[in-house]
């Protein structure tokens, strides 16, 4: 076989795993997506499971490295990012975790540059959100079929989790109100929104290097409001100057409030307001592929912002067939991340801090047009 006939057959296998939700690691603990690759193409002398398995990666994202040493090295996270994904598919057997575009880089620079959260708690004088009726919930919710939710975003190498998980509640609450979907600029508030915990000196938005969720509606609210994306692209660096023009606000910002941590409050909230603000704690994030995210156990220290749009009573897991809730969260590190972009983690539990910090927003009925 041809060496890239050979590839191919790898590239089919990997891709028939991940997306057949088969766990990439066997209960034996030995590691059955290399073995897959091993035995499904015909083994080559000069490369063993874990080449092959980095040269597709390298291919399926583009990867390239300026130096052999760099090479070298980032060969080396990857295997460990291999190991990792391994141990996390036990820890979290209803999801699929796996190769994806961040398995060239440490824990720590993950963190880096695609998290950005930057506080993980209110600020005391926060308004609370008023407690709403929970016995008429809908079973299954998503405002993605309602046309609430814009397309999935990416925030490329930019700690700026924050603006997005912020335009995204936005958008929503200005389609709630206007009944018209935008999208909206967060590098607006990457340039321009410096706002600072009242609580804890030093703590303030800053770009690619973080911000919180909650700063950014008081921005927003003082401010005048968000432009639209096309008026203000986004570029994914700490821009040198702000380039607010006040005449091209498109949704503005009413009120916004901090919902209780029960899980029938988030669910009401998010079906009454719309599309929530919530943060997570993000570390199965970088291997997961697919499914309901439910690990046995996982830190609620809270590392990134993402949008909450839905939530589900039946979990799709061919192989264990068992209800389990989740919440459906959009993710703003493009559609070619796991579920077309989207994240789905179980309820229940508070798992990885979901339900810790989650705002709602409310947007000024007037529409832009
Ligand atoms: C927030 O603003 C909306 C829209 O103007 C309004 O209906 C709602 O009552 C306000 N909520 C609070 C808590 O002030």
């Amino acid at each position: 076989m041809a060496p890239s006939v050979s590839l191919l057959v790898i590239f089919s296998l990997l891709f028939v795993s991940a997306i057949s939700g088969e766990p990439l690691t066997s209960s034996d603990g030995e590691d059955t997506l290399i073995r897959q690759v091993v035995d499904g193409g015909e083994e080559s002398p000069l490369l063993d499971a874990e080449h092959q398995h980095f040269a597709l990666f390298k291919r399926k994202f583009g990867k390239s490295y300026a130096s052999q040493k760099e090479h070298d090295y980032r060969f080396h996270v990857f295997k460990r990012n291999l190991r990792r994904a391994a141990r996390h598919q036990k820890m979290d057997p209803m999801a699929t975790h796996g190769v994806t575009q961040f398995s060239d880089l440490t824990p720590r620079e993950f963190k880096r540059q695609f998290l950005g959260l930057r506080r993980l708690r209110f600020p005391k004088d926060a308004n609370q959100a008023p407690i709403l009726p929970t016995n008429d919930l809908p079973e299954d919710f998503d405002w993605r079929e309602k046309g609430a939710v814009s397309a999935v975003k990416n925030q490329g190498s930019c700690g700026s989790c924050w603006s997005f998980s912020t335009t995204g509640a936005l958008e929503g609450a200005h389609f709630l109100a206007t009944g018209e979907l935008l999208s909206l600029s967060e590098q607006q508030l990457v340039d321009c929104d410096h706002e600072c915990d009242p609580e804890e000196a030093g703590s303030c938005d800053s770009g690619c290097n973080g911000g919180l969720m909650n700063s950014a509606f008081e921005y927003t609210l003082k401010n005048g409001g968000l432009m639209r994306e096309e008026d203000y692209p986004y570029t994914g660096i700490n821009g040198k100057t702000c380039k607010f023009d006040k005449t091209k606000v498109a949704a503005r910002v009413a009120n916004f409030s901090v919902v209780s941590l029960d899980e029938d409050q988030i669910a009401a909230n998010l079906v009454k307001n719309g599309p929530l603000a919530v943060a997570i704690n993000a570390v199965y994030m970088q291997t997961y592929i697919g499914g309901v995210s439910c690990p046995y156990i996982c830190s609620k220290r809270l590392d990134h912002g993402v949008l909450l749009v839905g939530y589900g009573s039946a979990a799709y897991a061919p192989i264990r067939l068992k209800d389990k809730p989740y919440w459906i969260i959009k993710n703003s590190w493009g559609e070619s991340w796991g579920e077309s972009g989207y994240y789905k983690i179980c309820r229940g539990r508070n798992i990885c801090g979901v339900d810790s910090m989650v705002s709602t927003v409310a947007a000024v009925s007037t529409s832009s047009t």
